[in-house]
């Protein structure tokens, strides 16, 4: 079984992205043929920084691989040093429905944030998307619960091609993590970059204690002898993902009868937190010093996706009446 997966090169990466997608990776490259791919064709659709993208797409690797993300069992690789993803998503958008395009919400979404840059690149991102996973022949793809439509329209585009070009793609299918989502430091949002309300993988200590320390709690509970409802409180919510089962019982119970502050429950949090990020700064930090470790890894991503993604380019094309030979 075949599993591909992209994550779009950001700036900042942070816990909610790792509990929901990068964590899910690390479990899945021992028991798939995986692919992971560093998605730069996507980021561009909307506006960004020419001058910082170098560094973007240069850090979202080295935390992938910080985070575990092993290249002797999956392929690592950017979108862009592949073509055969641009040339597939040219194919595919002839097997598109223009209308089922505009029904897709994170256009609609995007075109509200981003009103003053409505491109068709933006438009056409699900074609591309859909392209990265057939190029490869993906079984399974790793996402969050908000790129499931896209994943329809990918099977939708798949069917389509089949019946009219013949039996080439499987029906890929969405493989959910199961972790509950991680809401900001709001304790409203989902985490998120735009939102900043977020706790990034590379955080300083300080910045981390500061970040903890202004987070949202159960708003009942107001003074330290009030008792809380950890089930209504977000740090709570966190330290089931990164705190030990013990303190996990402990908090739960002592919570409820004001035997634990929001302040000594944070420093918990803090600590566990902090041991969780700590190696991954300093593998990241290592990655800086030794950037050409990155780049081969990259490079020797892509020429193995090349080969994969070449066969299927051909066998396109050969389908469709375009080899003359
Ligand atoms: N659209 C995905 C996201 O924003 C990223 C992505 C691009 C992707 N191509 C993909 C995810 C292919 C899975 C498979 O999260």
């Amino acid at each position: 079984m075949r599993v591909f997966s992209g994550i779009q090169p950001s700036g900042i990466i942070h816990i909610g992205n790792y509990v929901g997608a990068i964590k899910n990776w690390v479990k899945i490259q021992d028991n798939y043929d995986s692919i992971f791919c560093i998605v730069d064709y996507h980021a561009i659709t909307v506006s960004y920084d020419f001058k910082k993208m170098p560094e973007t797409i240069f850090n979202t690797a080295a935390i992938l691989l910080a985070c575990g993300i092993d290249p002797d069992k999956a392929k690592l690789f950017i979108q862009s040093d592949v073509k055969e993803h641009t040339e597939l998503a040219w194919i595919l958008g002839t097997y598109t429905a223009y209308g089922d395009l505009t029904r897709m919400t994170q256009f609609k979404d995007k075109s509200k944030q981003h009103s003053d840059n409505i491109n068709s690149g933006l438009f056409f991102y699900p074609v591309l998307m859909a392209a990265d996973i057939l190029l490869y022949k993906a079984d399974i793809v790793p996402v969050g619960i908000d790129q499931v439509q896209h994943l329809e329209l990918t099977r939708e585009i798949a069917r389509k091609f089949n019946s009219i070009v013949g039996q080439t793609f499987p029906e890929p299918k969405e493989m959910l993590s199961e972790v509950p989502k991680i809401l900001g430091l709001d304790g409203e949002a989902k985490m998120s970059k735009s939102m900043n309300n977020y706790i990034s993988l590379l955080e300083s200590d300080k910045d981390l204690w500061d970040k903890l320390r202004g987070a949202k709690t159960d708003e009942q509970r107001i003074k330290r002898t009030d008792p809380g409802d950890p089930d209504k409180c977000n740090i709570f919510n966190i330290h089931k993902v990164f705190s030990k089962k013990d303190e996990i019982d402990m908090i739960n119970i002592e919570c409820r009868r004001a035997g634990i502050g929001c302040v000594d429950c944070k420093k918990i949090l803090y600590e566990n937190l902090l041991n969780f990020i700590t190696p991954i700064r300093e593998k990241v930090e290592y990655y800086k010093n030794k950037k050409d470790n990155v780049f081969d890894i990259l490079k020797i991503g892509a020429q193995s996706c090349r080969k994969i993604a070449s066969l299927t380019i051909e066998e396109v094309k050969s389908k469709m009446g375009l080899l003359l030979r």
